[in-house]
């Protein structure tokens, strides 16, 4: 599905890839793990053509993405959704509204079918009676839930979490991983979550990437990670809790 081959990237002569080599299956959860500022950001940045790569290529079913014109680039973002870090709502706007941004924004939908729509993403992340209300009245975890909503409005096929329970109570986290399962189950989407919540990651996880030094040091299933021998994948798993 996605397969990101021998990836570059510096800023000012600060290389942070590598050569980043990674193959996201179809249909799975890939969970990028690594420590902050080791680059998990700028990676899933150049998945969707946000970043360019000075060396290297992104291949999304088998179309290498950069090579893509403008117009082209973005029909093609439409099979993504991403869930920023920050969730990233538009404070000005109702959950309702923020949800429906992108049917408005990308495709011609009747008001009708957009309402319905937004409902219907809403009621799949577990929020409901919510359309009216102002981003500044929710909590971090029912804000992340509207993200996640306004992220699977297009039915994408392929969903990006940037640190979907960062700053998340332990509670919430929970439900946020619960819900990135179930709604990898219902869509059957292709799914990449970036994280540095180790115990989340091995109850979502397909496969596991870590991300050290601007490359992967390790890959597989969560199980291949817990037994790795590289020295920095054991020190980043002892400090498990
Ligand atoms: N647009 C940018 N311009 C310059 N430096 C950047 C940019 N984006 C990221 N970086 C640098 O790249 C490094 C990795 O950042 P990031 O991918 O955000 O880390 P994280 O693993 O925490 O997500 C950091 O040193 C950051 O300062
Ligand atoms: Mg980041």
């Amino acid at each position: 599905m996605i397969q990101l081959i021998n990836i570059r990237k510096s800023f000012n002569g600060n290389q942070v890839l590598k050569g980043v080599n990674l193959h996201i299956p179809k249909g799975k959860v890939t969970v990028i793990l690594g420590p902050s500022g080791c680059g998990k950001s700028v990676l899933m940045k150049h998945m969707i053509g946000l970043l360019v790569p000075d060396e290297g290529r992104v291949q999304v079913d088998g179309v290498d993405i950069h090579r893509l014109d403008d117009a082209r680039l973005n029909k093609f973002r439409k099979k993504f959704g991403m869930l920023f870090q920050s969730a990233a709502l538009f404070d000005s706007l109702t959950v309702g509204e923020n949800v429906a941004f992108p049917l408005v924004e990308h495709a011609s939908f009747s008001k009708r079918a957009i309402d319905d729509r937004v409902q219907e993403c809403l009621a799949l992340v577990g929020l409901q009676n919510i359309v009216h209300k102002m981003p500044s009245e929710l909590s971090g975890g029912m804000r992340k839930r509207v993200g996640l909503a306004r992220a699977i409005a297009l039915q994408p096929e392929i969903i990006l979490y940037d640190e979907p329970t960062t700053g998340l109570d332990p509670l919430m986290t929970d439900a946020i991983n619960h819900l990135i399962i179930d709604t990898q189950k219902k869509l059957s989407v292709t799914s990449v979550v970036i994280s540095h919540d180790i115990e989340g990651t091995f109850e979502v996880a397909h496969k596991v990437a870590v991300l050290h030094e601007g490359v992967i040091v390790a890959e597989g299933s969560s199980r291949d990670i817990t037994g790795s021998s590289h020295p920095f994948v054991q020190k980043f798993l002892s400090k498990r809790s």
